[in-house]
């Protein structure tokens, strides 16, 4: 299975994110964290910020909305350029009337779980998305522990998916490295975020390619 890997600037400097989205060329999107102190304890950054980092780089932006209210906020993520964009099912009124708001103004719908949501309740919602986000750690911080305790929710979303012949992309993020990786596409994951594994490195563009390598092993 082809993989992609997202590096989550979270752990990048964010004095310098042009040049911090350059070191991570060949990526496949690069992962934006907006939160907002309410629906996680950590505060990161808004609108005007991807604004700016869109039009600073080629690489797409995978915007993961940590935040109250996202049925109010997503769409303007999708104005300022974002090619995919996350929002929590927890925090969304209208998951569905989202979804389909994202797509209607042409970015990629996506919809995150926090480790303890299940996706059985949100099975028959699959088909208005492109990518479905399982949490592999407690949002808000990178540099977590991955928790193995998901891997079984990862396989059963796959299994979801493949049972309704759908075609989209299921992301895990949290704790994602050269440990965990392969255990994770193993379950049946196929996009991969990657902060600290990414960022905390020497040379972030080749631990890109070693991470993709290996998750497609
Ligand atoms: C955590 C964020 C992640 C974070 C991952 O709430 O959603 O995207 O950056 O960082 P690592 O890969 O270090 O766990
Ligand atoms: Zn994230």
């Amino acid at each position: 299975m082809a993989a992609q890997i997202n590096p989550s600037i979270l752990s990048a400097d964010f004095a310098r994110l042009a040049d911090e989205a350059e070191a991570v060329k060949g990526a496949d999107w690069l992962h934006v964290d907006v939160m907002d102190n309410h629906f996680v304890p950590n505060l990161t950054l808004g609108v005007p910020i991807v604004e700016s980092l869109s039009r600073a780089t080629d690489t797409p932006l995978d915007c993961h909305l940590m935040i109250e209210d996202p049925d109010r906020w997503a769409p303007q993520y999708v104005e300022a350029g974002a090619g995919s964009v996350t929002f929590h099912v927890e925090a969304a009124a209208a998951p569905v009337r989202l979804a389909r708001e994202i797509r209607a103004k042409g970015a990629r719908a996506s919809m995150a779980l926090k480790p303890a949501t299940p996706i059985e309740p949100y099975e028959d919602l699959l088909p208005e998305l492109d990518m479905l986000l399982i949490m592999t750690v407690e949002p808000g911080f990178g540099g977590q522990a991955f928790l193995d305790i998901m891997l079984p929710k990862i396989r059963r979303t796959r299994e979801l998916i493949s049972r309704h012949g759908l075609q989209m992309w299921l992301q895990v993020d949290g704790g994602v490295s050269a440990e965990t990786i392969e255990r994770c596409a193993e379950a049946g994951a196929d996009v991969f975020v990657a902060g600290s594994a990414v960022y905390g490195t020497e040379d972030p563009a080749a631990t890109v390619r070693a991470l993709r390598a290996q998750a497609e092993r």
